[in-house]
């Protein structure tokens, strides 16, 4: 692959609601970004994405636009943003947006439009088909039917996710154009690009048939028949030469359902994207990647194995997107370390394990801080609609209200979204006044304050890993290396990054016990670990409970 300007960045997700209310109003907000940037820049990120911006009704917190051209009142001004833009430039911290085009909100002026006014240009801007029933049985994926009725007539709008959510109609070409210009406005104001929501979502089959029904509601996943149908690329490529290939912009994508042997469209010299998130890691606990009641059991071994493939994959074409946690997962030390969540060196190897892949390491806030799962006692306690939606779905599906409870509070996407401990005053220091969504404790034993400048804290050590990844002797090798996995004991996940030059091989042990790891040849040299140092005995490396190193081989 040919060298890319965004390849050295590090990058920072923002969920804007729940970073820091610099007014009060207990929702986080642009200011409060532009008055952390300084904690960021210390941390050293080098890009931020951040979440949805635009104005919105907020029933999917930003993920239903109802005006791209404008900022939602909560988080402030235009001018805020732009400040905030500014603001970042001076600290060499470039800006990405969340891109949502494969739907808008309900409330945007072009579905009011469509809706007032059947014969508007801008009925065919969405989905539309006549009838006095549901067109078919497809489930959309924060439950219920993909159709909704149109109040008044007997015709119904098609939404993927929620029904305040109407999929845009992506074979009408004035629409592409209309999304075009918008995607240009944006980065014409100087961002370094988009993270791009839901985009495999954009074509659908168009013979819109019913599907074998897949559970209790009658009703069958939507994801098969409206994510990543034949035909899509032509739109992604057209999306691509009109707006980012001319900004020479950067773009991750949402790319849920995309084929391994599929990559070379997407990523890599001839993709349309910069780079796509691989979900098959993330979703190892659920059996569909999408209903939470179908646990599955898993171990490190089928971690590693699901990685490595991922991995051997993206690198066949470019780089990978590499992330444990994001807006819509839970938080990974409780998802991966499960009773070992709050142990420290056991969060350190989790971190590193990912930091070390291929690719450009993502980074959700609160995961520098070892943040973990909340448990909520009801239903009540949530916000997230695909929570409430999944807790209804399985007591349909006829567990219990305790097993519901449990699926939900493991996989909900309330979990990372709770405010952002800044200290361990009320709230978190997050906000003055009582925060949008409740915080698992009022006064956060886990917070930033408490870390920043602790030797040892989890905060510091991502610090000194970022550092070591950008600014240490290794960089070439461990930014540009190519990767391959190595042979590890049952509970340690090992690989190896080289270049024609350099071999460093990785050991991240994930039990707490002593591990004895076979190497290949004898001459190793520590150049990195997360406490102390390893013991190398001839070929044999012991690793003590969840320690990880770096070694290098010597020519
Ligand atoms: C993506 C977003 C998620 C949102 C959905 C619908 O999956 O990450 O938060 O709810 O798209 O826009
Ligand atoms: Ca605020």
């Amino acid at each position: 692959m040919e060298k890319q300007w965004w390849q050295e960045e590090v990058i920072y997700q923002i969920y804007p609601k729940s970073f820091y209310d610099s007014n009060g109003d207990g929702i986080g907000d642009l200011r409060g970004i532009t008055e952390k940037l300084d904690y960021l820049k210390d941390l050293g990120v080098t890009m931020l994405w951040i979440c949805p911006i635009y104005k919105s009704p907020m029933d999917d917190n930003g993920y239903d636009i109802s005006d791209y051209k404008a900022i939602s009142e909560e988080f402030g001004t235009m001018e805020d943003s732009d400040r905030l833009i500014s603001e970042a430039e001076k600290r060499k911290i470039k800006i990405i947006m969340d891109l949502v085009i494969n739907h808008t909100s309900d409330e945007h002026e072009w579905f009011q439009t469509a809706l007032k006014n059947p014969k508007s240009k801008y009925h065919d801007y969405y989905i539309f088909k006549d009838g006095k029933e549901p067109p078919n049985n497809w489930r959309s994926v924060f439950g219920g039917s993909v159709w909704e009725k149109v109040p008044g007539r007997d015709e119904f709008y098609f939404h993927s996710f929620g029904k305040k959510q109407p999929d845009l109609n992506w074979e009408n070409p004035e629409l592409r154009e209309d999304l075009y210009k918008i995607v240009n406005w944006w980065l014409e104001k100087g961002i370094a690009g988009f993270r791009i929501d839901a985009i495999t979502f954009i074509k659908k089959d168009l013979t819109w048939a019913d599907r074998e029904a897949d559970g209790a509601d009658n009703l069958a996943r939507c994801t098969k028949a409206v994510r990543n149908q034949p035909g899509i690329i032509d739109f992604l490529n057209e999306l691509n030469e009109k707006t980012f290939k001319p900004h020479n912009c950067f773009t991750v994508a949402e790319a849920a359902g995309v084929g391994y042997d599929e990559l070379g469209n997407f990523i890599g010299d001839n993709g349309c994207f910069s780079v796509i998130f691989d979900f098959r890691y993330a979703d190892l606990d659920i059996a569909s990647g999408s209903e939470w009641y179908e646990r599955i059991d898993w171990k490190i071994s089928d971690l590693n194995k699901k990685i490595m493939e991922s991995q051997l994959s993206m690198q066949k074409y470019g780089f990978s997107a590499n992330f444990i946690e994001n807006h819509d997962q839970p938080r990974a030390t409780t998802k991966y370390l499960k009773e070992n969540q709050n142990n420290s060196d056991a969060v350190k190897t989790l971190g590193a394990m990912y930091f070390f892949l291929k690719g450009l390491p993502f980074i959700y806030q609160g995961q520098e801080l070892g943040m973990v799962n909340f448990e909520r006692k009801c239903i009540e306690e949530f916000n997230d609609l695909s929570s409430i939606d999944q807790y209804y779905r399985s007591l349909q599906e006829e567990y219990s209200k305790e097993e519901a409870l449990n699926f939900v509070n493991l996989r909900s996407r309330d979990n990372p979204r709770v405010p952002f401990p800044w200290n361990n005053e009320k709230y978190g220091g997050f906000s003055q006044n009582k925060p949008w969504l409740s915080m698992a404790e009022e006064y956060p034993k886990i917070n930033a304050e408490s870390q920043i400048g602790k030797s040892g804290s989890i905060y510091e050590f991502y610090k000194s890993m970022i550092g070591f990844r950008q600014k240490g002797k290794y960089r070439n090798c461990l930014i540009y290396g190519d990767i391959q996995p190595a042979e590890s004991s049952e509970n340690v996940i090992a690989y190896k990054r080289f270049t024609e030059t350099e071999e460093i091989y990785c050991y991240f042990n994930f039990s707490g016990k002593n591990t004895v790891e076979q190497l290949s040849k004898g001459g190793y040299e520590q150049i990195w670990t997360t406490f102390g140092e390893a013991e190398i005995s001839g070929d044999k490396l012991i690793l003590k409970p969840f320690q990880s190193v770096l070694l290098k081989s010597k020519p």
